[in-house]
C-alpha cells in the first residue's frame, strides 16, 4: 500500500512536470506563445482540485520517501538507487525558492507568477538563480526516469515500449529547458529597452525587497524543516536497533559455513546485504520481482509470520512452495534458520516472470525418451571435425523439432544422443502419447534426413530409441546460469536402458508397456520381451517395434 501510494504520487509529480516542461518547450515559438500555452498549464493545476493533487502528491511522496529510508534496515543501496535518493533531496533546496517565488508569492503579495515575473526575476537575480532554476528540471527529471525505471522494467511490454521512452525522457527536457532558455535570452534583449524592466515587475506586482527577504526567510524555513526530518529519520534509526536489539537476535545459516546474526527487524534481502552474500533483486526489494525468494528452512521456521497477500501473490505467480518465500518481504521473528536463495545473484527481469511451477522440485508423472546414434563412433571416424559437428547439428535440429513439434521439452544432448521429458505440464496420458508421437516423427525426420544427406554418408544413420513412464523427481537442478528444469530417478534411468536394448533387440524402439497402456495405445502387432532392468526390482515388459516411424501418428 505504501509503495503504491509513492508511486502513485510520483506519477502525479511527474505529469506536474511533464506538462511543465511542454509549456517551456513554447519558448521555442516565442514569448507570446509560451505565455500563452500557461493557460493550459494553469487550467489544469490553479484550480482547488490540482491544487490539492499537486501539493498533496508533494507531501505523501516525500514523507513516504523518508519512511521507506527508516523502515530499510541496510542502507546497501545500488548506484541508481543512491543516485535517485540524492536528487530526491537536492529537489528540496532547488525547488523551494521557486514554489514560494511564486505560488506563496502570489497568495501573500498578488505577484502574477507567470514566465515575465520568472523570467525577469532570473535576469536580476543573475548566473546564481539562473543556474539553480534551470538544474531544478534536470534533476527532477533524472530522479523522476530512474523511478520509472524502476517501476516499470518488470512490465512485460517494458522492453518493446524502450526506445519511446527513451526518446520522449530526452526529447520533454531538452525541449523544455531550450525554450525556458530562448525565452530568457527574448526578455534579456527587451531589458536592454530602458524602463522594460521596470514596467515588467510593475505589471506583475512584484514583491518590494522587505517581501522578497521574508520569501527568502519562507524558502528557509521549509528547507531546514525539510531537513530536520531528514536528520531525525536517520538519527532514528540507530535507536529503533537498540531497540530491537532487546527483542532477540535472527541467525541465518546459507550453508557452506555462511551465515549472519543481526537483531530482528531486518528482512532476509537485508540481512544478505549486510553480510555480503550476493542476493538477486531485480526489483530493488519492492516484492514485486519474485527473484529474492528463498528455499527457509531451520528449527524455527514455524515461527515465521505468514505471507502477506501482496506477498502471496507474487510467490503464487512463480508456483512456490510453502517453505519458499520472498527475502526481501520476510521478517524473520529472532531465532535460527537456513536460507537458501533460489535463483542466481546475476538473475534478471527475464527470470522474474518465468513461471515455471516445478523449479522448486517435486515427484511427478512424466514420459522420457532417450534416443542414440547407433554406431556413431564408425561414422564418425576418418571424418573431419568440422563435418562431424555439421552432421551432428543436422541431427539435433530434426531430433529437437520432432520432439518439440509433438509438445515434448528437450532435456539434453548427451554426445550424440538426446533425453526429451513429456507431460511437464499435461496429464500421464497426453505425455505418454506424445513421447510416442515424438518416436514416429524422429524416425520419419530421420529418413529425410539420411536421404538429404546421402552423398555425404557412407551408411545411413540409424537411431534407438527408448521410451518409459512413470513418476520421477523433477525440478531445477543445477548451478547459476546452468540450472534447468530436469528429471532424475528410476524412471529417468529406466528409459535409458530401455534405448540400449535396442541395439540387443535390433530394433528402432523399445518402448515400455507401461507407456502403451498409459497413452491407451495397444502395440499388438510388436514383440514383447519381460527384461531385467539392472537397479530395478522385477521384471520390465516392453515392446520392441522395428520401426518407429511405422507407429500410427497421434490425432
Ligand atoms: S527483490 Fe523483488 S521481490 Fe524481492
Amino acid at each position: 500500500m505504501i509503495g503504491r501510494l509513492r508511486l502513485w504520487s510520483g506519477y502525479v509529480l511527474f505529469f506536474y512536470v511533464v506538462t511543465h516542461l511542454l509549456n517551456h518547450a513554447l519558448g521555442l515559438i516565442s514569448l507570446r506563445v509560451l505565455e500563452a500555452g500557461r493557460r493550459w498549464f494553469v487550467f489544469i493545476w490553479h484550480n482547488p482540485a490540482g491544487q490539492t493533487v499537486l501539493y498533496g502528491a508533494l507531501l505523501i511522496h516525500f514523507s513516504l520517501a523518508l519512511w521507506s529510508l527508516y523502515h530499510r534496515r541496510a542502507l546497501k543501496l545500488s548506484h541508481w538507487e543512491w543516485l535517485q535518493w540524492s536528487l530526491g533531496i537536492l529537489v528540496v533546496p532547488l525547488g523551494m525558492i521557486h514554489v514560494v517565488g511564486t505560488r506563496l508569492a502570489h497568495e501573500f503579495y498578488g505577484v502574477e507568477p507567470g514566465y515575465p515575473w520568472v523570467l525577469g526575476s532570473l535576469l536580476v537575480g543573475g548566473w546564481e538563480s539562473i543556474a539553480r532554476q534551470f538544474s531544478l528540471p534536470m534533476v527532477v527529471w533524472v530522479h523522476a526516469c530512474i523511478g520509472m525505471h524502476f517501476a516499470w522494467r518488470l512490465k512485460p511490454w517494458y522492453r518493446d515500449a524502450l526506445p519511446y521512452l527513451y526518446a520522449g525522457a530526452l526529447l520533454v527536457p531538452v525541449a523544455g529547458i531550450a525554450g525556458a532558455a530562448i525565452a530568457l535570452r527574448d526578455v534579456a534583449d527587451l531589458a536592454q529597452r530602458p524602463g522594460f524592466l521596470e514596467n515588467l515587475f510593475d505589471r506583475v506586482r512584484a514583491p518590494t525587497a522587505a517581501q522578497v527577504a521574508n520569501l527568502y526567510m519562507i524558502s528557509y524555513t521549509l528547507q531546514s524543516v525539510a531537513l530536520a526530518l531528514l536528520v531525525a529519520m536517520f538519527a532514528a534509526r540507530p535507536l529503533r536497533d537498540l531497540w530491537e536489539r532487546r527483542a532477540g537476535v535472527v541467525r541465518l545459516d546459507y550453508g557452506e559455513r555462511k551465515s549472519v546474526t543481526q537483531p530482528t527487524g531486518f528482512t532476509i534481502l537485508e540481512m544478505s546485504r549486510i553480510a555480503g552474500i550476493p542476493h538477486a533483486s531485480v526489483c530493488g526489494g519492492r516484492g514485486r520481482c519474485s527473484t529474492c525468494r528463498v528455499r527457509i528452512g531451520g528449527v524455527d521456521r514455524d515461527k515465521l509470520p505468514p505471507a502477506e497477500p501482496e506477498e502471496a501473490k507474487v510467490l503464487a505467480r512463480v508456483g512456490a512452495p510453502p517453505n519458499v518465500r520472498l527475502a526481501c518481504q520476510v521478517r524473520p521473528p529472532p531465532g535460527h534458520y537456513s536460507v537458501t536463495p533460489l535463483l542466481p545473484a546475476s538473475a534478471g527481469p527475464v527470470e522474474a516472470y518465468r513461471r515455471q511451477p516445478q523449479a522448486h522440485g517435486g515427484e511427478q508423472y512424466i514420459a522420457i525418451l532417450f534416443a542414440d546414434i547407433r554406431g556413431f563412433t564408425s561414422i564418425s571416424e576418418g571424418k573431419l571435425p568440422y563435418d562431424v559437428v555439421f552432421l551432428l547439428n543436422r541431427y539435433f535440429r530434426a531430433t529437437g523439432q520432432a520432439i518439440e513439434s509433438a509438445g515434448g521439452r528437450l532435456d539434453k544432448f548427451i554426445g550424440d544422443g538426446v533425453m526429451a521429458l513429456f507431460g511437464l505440464n499435461r496429464t500421464p496420458e497426453v505425455a505418454c502419447r506424445q513421447a510416442l508421437d515424438a518416436a514416429r516423427r524422429m524416425s520419419e525426420a530421420l529418413t529425410d534426413l539420411n536421404e538429404a544427406l546421402s552423398g555425404d554418408l557412407d551408411q545411413p544413420l540409424r537411431i534407438g530409441i527408448g521410451l518409459h513412464a512413470g513418476p520421477a523427481i523433477v525440478g531445477e537442478m543445477g548451478y547459476e546460469r546452468a540450472a534447468q528444469i530436469t528429471a532424475i530417478g528410476d524412471t529417468v534411468n529406466t528409459a535409458s536402458r530401455l534405448e540400449t536394448l535396442t541395439k540387443e533387440f535390433g530394433v528402432e524402439l523399445v518402448v515400455s508397456q507401461e507407456l502403451l497402456d498409459r497413452a491407451g495405445i495397444s502395440l499388438e502387432g510388436a514383440a514383447l520381451h519381460n527384461v531385467e532392468i539392472r537397479g530395478r526390482q522385477g521384471r520390465l515388459a516392453v515392446r520392441a517395434v522395428e520401426r518407429a516411424s511405422d507407429l500410427t501418428p497421434m490425432s
